[in-house]
């Protein structure tokens, strides 16, 4: 590559980065999430960790991708000659193409629910939409087929390239996405007994606020800001000079934090209106959203453009993750755009595939008692995504010249960011040692 690719307008900045974080992480893990943690004080733990760990590590990431313009590996080795913390990339890399399998698992479900809904077979109430994801999920076909079409989807936007597929798809896209959760939100608030579900997001009981719960909240939030990982990171390294990080850190922080709730809003009323347990895990969602759709006048429609913009939602993300090894091989080994798509592609296939099956034919391989999907979910968001993490804002915080971390955050001194003492404390102290703190009382239980 003789010139690097860079994001074209200042919109895109924001879009793609809001793309990448805005998915499956806010509208079905959030809510599973808060549903099997008691709801309201799992949401305020998450809120904390957004604003402690997440603003903290989301501006590290993007110090260290917009102050040098490379990939994950090829940027720690500008800012740290001759040390090996360069190695941390393939850490990246590994933990990107898991969350890569198991993400594209799901993504399959939207797909095949957007064809149900498409051809109008979305009938029945929530038991039945459980059903309906039973035989799904726990196909020997049928989940894998939906995996593999979607890494192929994946893999046709990823080969075309950063400007042309990610940020114009995300552009457009996203804001058509939150007017429509707006709709669904209201919808869901005039269901009979919604007050109950509002009272389980919103009213927290600090009692169950368990070391459990604090590392899933945790994981929740490095999870749905895409961070840890270096995939804002390399998104990053597309910005112009001219971005401003903090203030994209802060709308990126905002905006993924109220789609997680706006998720919320949609969901809990329906759960408690229709009477479904909301331990229900990750098929929560699923069971619910189409019972919700069916009782709206034009179900059909709601349906149909609810399942298309998941569909995109999820895409900008996957999008997002596959960047990462794509920099990473394309930057340091020198592979073509296409060989570099295919082999990440490649990999997440196999993994998707049996992320796929451990519903079904292979529900009793387990490790830990957890089947594949549930482990790679674990290990990445609660142990993977925080650990990077906290070597990303301690790599800035102490190793990375103050000079450039004061250049990156001001623009060379144009623009006044008054946070910054602040932020800095975050990343040097508090972020690592928060996360820290969070991981020993977690694992070590
Ligand atoms: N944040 C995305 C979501 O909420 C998922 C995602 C995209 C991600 N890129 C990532 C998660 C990198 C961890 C790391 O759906």
């Amino acid at each position: 590559m003789s010139e690097r690719a860079k994001f074209a307008t200042r919109l895109g900045v924001i879009t793609a980065t809001v793309g990448s974080a805005v998915g499956l992480g806010n509208i079905w893990r959030f809510p599973y999430e808060s549903g099997m943690n008691g709801g309201a004080a799992f949401i305020f733990v998450y809120i904390a960790c957004v604003f402690v760990m997440g603003i903290p590590v989301v501006v590290a990431e993007f110090i260290i991708g917009r102050g040098t313009h490379k990939n994950v590996s090829g940027a720690i080795k500008t800012l740290s000659p001759g040390g090996k913390w360069h190695l941390i990339g393939w850490g990246s890399i590994v933990a990107s193409l898991m969350i890569l399998g198991f993400y594209s698992v799901v993504c399959g479900w939207i797909m095949d629910y957007l064809f149900a809904a498409l051809r109008g077979g979305l009938h029945g109430n929530s038991a039945d939409f459980a059903k309906m994801l039973t035989s799904l999920s726990g196909s020997a076909w049928r989940a894998p087929m939906w995996t593999v079409i979607f890494l192929f989807v994946n893999f046709y936007i990823i080969q075309r390239g950063v400007q042309r597929g990610v940020e114009k798809a995300a552009n457009l896209l996203m804001p058509i996405l939150f007017v429509l959760l707006i709709a669904f939100c209201v919808n869901s608030l005039m269901l009979p007994g919604a007050g109950q579900g509002l009272k389980f997001l919103f009213s927290p009981d600090f009692s169950k606020i368990t070391p459990d719960v604090v590392i899933e909240a945790m994981g929740q939030a490095f999870f749905s800001l895409s961070l840890g990982l270096s995939c804002l990171l390399t998104y990053s390294s597309y910005f112009s000079d001219k971005a401003r990080l903090v203030r994209s850190a802060s709308i990126i922080a905002v905006l993924d934090t109220l789609v997680a709730i706006l998720a919320g809003v949609m969901i809990f009323p329906a759960v408690f209106s229709f009477g479904v347990a909301p331990q229900g895990g990750p098929k929560l969602v699923f069971e619910v959203l189409p019972a919700i759709f069916q009782q709206m006048p034009g179900g059909y429609v709601w349906a149909v453009l609810f399942f298309l913009l998941m569909f995109f939602a999820a895409l900008t993300s996957t999008i997002s993750m596959s960047e990462i090894s794509i920099s990473f091989f394309c930057e340091e080994y020198g592979f073509s755009r296409a060989k570099a798509s295919m082999l990440s592609t490649t990999i997440a296939l196999v993994l998707g595939v049996l992320c796929a099956l451990s519903f079904g034919v292979l529900s009793g391989c387990k490790l830990m008692g957890m089947t594949l999907f549930e482990l790679f979910d674990y290990v990445s968001s609660n142990i993977l995504l925080p650990l990077g993490g906290m070597f990303f804002s301690l790599f800035v915080g102490w190793r990375v010249e103050r000079r450039i971390v004061d250049s990156q955050l001001t623009n060379n001194g144009t623009v006044n960011v008054r946070t910054r003492r602040v932020l800095l404390v975050c990343i040097r102290y508090i972020a690592p040692a928060a996360i820290f703190v969070v991981m020993v009382f977690g694992l070590l239980k």
